[in-house]
């Protein structure tokens, strides 16, 4: 398979404050991959070492095969990047602007330009300024998509964005990935990118907690799992199974309401409650969102959520 991005052991000190901490990632080609932190994790410097924006303490940045500090400007054509601080010459037109940008990338067909616009809903003729953050934003998703280039960078991309124009972000992705583009974009929300994304890293204080496919995260979160009974039952009969964390029992008009979390097989839980009169039982799985917030506050994914230190 190739490879559209390969980071090795990439460390970005700032002065005293560690940007990035001896981080190693590997993003095929062809794939949507989505980059996972709270504030201040390092999604931002990563992308900046990606474009040599910056210049790394240590390690190496690979990308389409090329340096890119001895490439910059070959690699640039072949990149649709998205600062998350997108800024451009507020006293032009979002379709001027976007004009210029498309020549400097060797010619973008009006159309093509015209056709992203319509689709975010922006106004071409209104000037950048003018604009509102998430229209401003718009500017920012079309001139990184309208070359279509190789490998978009997109740093933080739906910021600002309503709902619905996130949808047609997330539409434009998906026809970036059928159409063979790799697509590297960061943010804080799962949500927003499990639809989409291939893999998922998610980083912390500068390093990777976790790197895998969106459905091997899935399939590893645990249950959360809610059992009636029409009679009361106690803690106690349940809190030692294998698997079993954070369970209550509450009682409610002669029953009881059973909820806890689940990690592996649910057989001894089952006999259990069979010892009881079941009247209802759920199970549903964690949510990604949730499994996200353990490892963003440096716990186990499926232990208690809340931060631990
Ligand atoms: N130019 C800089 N000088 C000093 N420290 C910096 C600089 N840029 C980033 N940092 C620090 O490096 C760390 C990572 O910052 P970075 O901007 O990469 O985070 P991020 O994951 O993009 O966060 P956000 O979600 O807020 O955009 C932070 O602690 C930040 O304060
Ligand atoms: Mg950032």
């Amino acid at each position: 398979m190739n490879t559209a991005i390969e980071l090795t052991g990439l460390t970005k000190d700032y002065g005293s404050r560690r940007g990035l901490d001896d981080l190693s990632l590997r993003v095929a080609a062809g794939e949507v991959f989505g980059y996972l932190g709270p504030n201040g994790a390092g999604k931002s410097t990563t992308i900046r070492l990606m474009l040599d924006l910056i210049r790394p303490t240590s390690g190496t940045v690979r990308v389409l095969g090329m340096d890119p500090r001895a490439d910059a400007v070959r690699l640039h054509r072949r990149i649709g990047y998205l600062a998350g601080d997108f800024v451009v010459d507020g006293r032009q037109r979002a379709g001027e602007c976007l004009s210029f940008l498309g020549d400097l990338r060797g010619g973008v067909p009006a159309a093509r330009v015209l056709d992203l616009a319509d689709r975010l809903e922006l106004d071409l003729s209104a000037r950048v300024r003018s604009l509102s953050k998430g229209n401003r934003q718009k500017v920012g998703l079309v001139q990184a998509f309208m070359h279509r280039p190789e490998l978009l960078i997109l740093d933080e991309p739906t910021s600002g964005l309503d709902p619905l124009v996130q949808q047609t972000f997330l539409e434009m992705v998906a026809e970036a990935k059928a159409a063979g583009q790799t697509v590297f974009m960061s943010s804080h929300i799962m949500s927003e990118v499990e639809a989409v994304a291939d893999r998922v890293a998610i980083i912390r204080e500068g390093r990777l907690a976790a790197v895998d496919t969106v459905t091997a995260l899935r399939e590893r979160s645990l249950l959360r799992v809610r059992i009636d009974f029409a009679e009361a039952v106690t803690a106690e009969e349940f809190a030692a199974l294998p698997g079993v964390t954070d369970l209550t029992v509450t009682g409610a008009e002669g029953g009881a309401t059973l909820t806890c979390r689940l990690d592996g097989r649910p057989d001894a839980l089952v006999k259990a409650a069979a010892r009881h009169t079941v009247t209802d039982l759920r199970a549903e799985n964690q949510d990604l969102e949730e499994l996200f917030h353990a490892y963003y506050t440096g716990g186990r994914p499926g232990a208690a959520t809340g931060p631990t230190r």
